[in-house]
């Protein structure tokens, strides 16, 4: 008010000169054009919860990039589409909160990543409340899982997880389903791949050569579990139901390794996260994570597990630390390397900006934090 009260003194005092007139004119239009450009910045940031949050989507742009991918393979296009899966949470307006909670779900667990903490997390949870421990889809048994589910099996299974969770929801159709997944800085979940595999731990990849080489043969592990396909048909099987392979197709199979057909999946699976998952959680900020959790999907993660980070080296050595730095540092400046971690590091990246969204949009982190 005191700015509109100087302004009108001051407009009084100029009057008299034309020319100071003119200026104090244009002064006034500059001000308003000003405040109009950045009027959304002077509004509240914070929305005061889900139902009247708005996200602004891409809505065009989207549509562009599930017609390449429909063009190259329809089904890892649905698949990426999710049209099955609940949205995220925190970010998609109009929808019950009920339905979050009243869903079967899947964890979509990225290999050193923080999944065992949430598996110890649910494990807990069910024993505490009586309930059936979730069905564990991995690379073995994910097509015949599939298949089951195609043909409407696992009526009694309301918790699924996995390497293998991802476009499980798709499967489970018509049953209402979400996704959810843990992410974490590639690089450092390349660091713990390796040594998790040198001190005895299982892996995908033989882990006796230097870490540059394990890097190169897993990759980014996370794009590939969101694009992985198990060919399935219909009435193939003896009584007409459907069959799937039981070996998957990775991307580059699916497009015959080419790479502008491999950029165009991975922009596609960038813009459709929010989509894929009701939830999307980063290790790096664990305890936030629980709470998000808990808050979307009902379960009470944070309430039960937090500061539980089940794979924690609190002993750690000074040397393995210095180890870890060392071979994160061989990994960050290897071109090769850089370049097979790139769909995992720009997938983590937008993971990023949706955790800070969801964070604004909780109201668990606001009366935790924020008071
Ligand atoms: C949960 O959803 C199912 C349908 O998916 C419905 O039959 C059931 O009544 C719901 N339960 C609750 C408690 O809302
Ligand atoms: C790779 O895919 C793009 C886009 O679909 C296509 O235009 C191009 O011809 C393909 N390249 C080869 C070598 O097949």
């Amino acid at each position: 008010m005191e700015l509109y009260a100087n302004l009108v003194e001051s407009f009084c005092r100029r009057i008299h000169s034309t020319t100071n007139f003119a200026i104090l004119i244009f002064t006034v239009v500059c001000t308003f054009a000003f405040l109009n450009s950045h009027g959304n910045s002077f509004l509240p940031q914070n929305l005061p919860n889900r139902k009247t949050s708005r996200f602004i989507n891409n809505a065009e742009n989207g549509f562009e990039k599930q017609r390449e991918v429909t063009e190259i393979d329809p089904e890892l296009a649905k698949i990426i589409h999710g049209g099955n899966s609940l949205p995220n949470y925190f970010l998609t307006p109009g929808i019950e909160d009920s339905v979050f909670k009243n869903t079967t779900l899947s964890f979509v667990h990225y290999p050193k990543g923080g999944g065992t903490t949430i598996k110890d997390c649910v494990s807990k949870i069910n024993q505490k409340y009586g309930k059936a421990e979730p069905f564990t889809v991995f690379a073995k048994n994910a097509g015949e899982t599939k298949e089951k589910m195609l043909n409407g099996g696992f009526d009694d299974v309301d918790f699924f997880m996995g390497t293998y969770g991802f476009s499980l929801c798709e499967h489970l159709k018509p049953r209402r389903c979400a996704h959810f997944t843990v992410l974490r800085d590639p690089y450092d979940r390349m660091v713990s791949h390796y040594f998790f595999c040198k001190y005895g731990g299982g892996s995908n990849a033989p882990c006796n050569q230097p870490i540059e080489e394990f890097a190169l043969l897993v990759r980014s592990i996370f794009f590939h579990q969101l694009t992985c396909l198990h060919k399935c048909q219909k009435g193939t099987a003896p009584e007409g139901g459907w069959m799937c392979d039981r070996e998957q197709l990775e991307v580059e199979q699916i497009v015959n390794y080419n790479f502008t057909e491999i950029e165009m999946v991975l922009n596609y699976a960038e813009q459709q996260m929010e989509e894929m998952f009701a939830v999307v959680g980063i290790l790096e900020e664990l305890d936030t994570t629980l709470l998000l959790l808990q808050e979307a999907l009902g379960i009470p993660f944070h309430d039960e597990c937090q500061n539980s980070h089940s794979n924690a080296r609190p002993k750690e050595s000074e040397e393995r630390k210095e180890e870890r730095i060392q071979a994160k540092k061989l990994l960050m400046e290897n071109k090769d390397v850089q370049r097979a971690l790139e769909a995992d590091v720009r997938l983590y990246q937008r993971a990023k900006k949706i955790f800070e969204k969801q964070k604004e949009r909780s109201l668990n982190f606001k009366s935790l934090y924020k008071k």
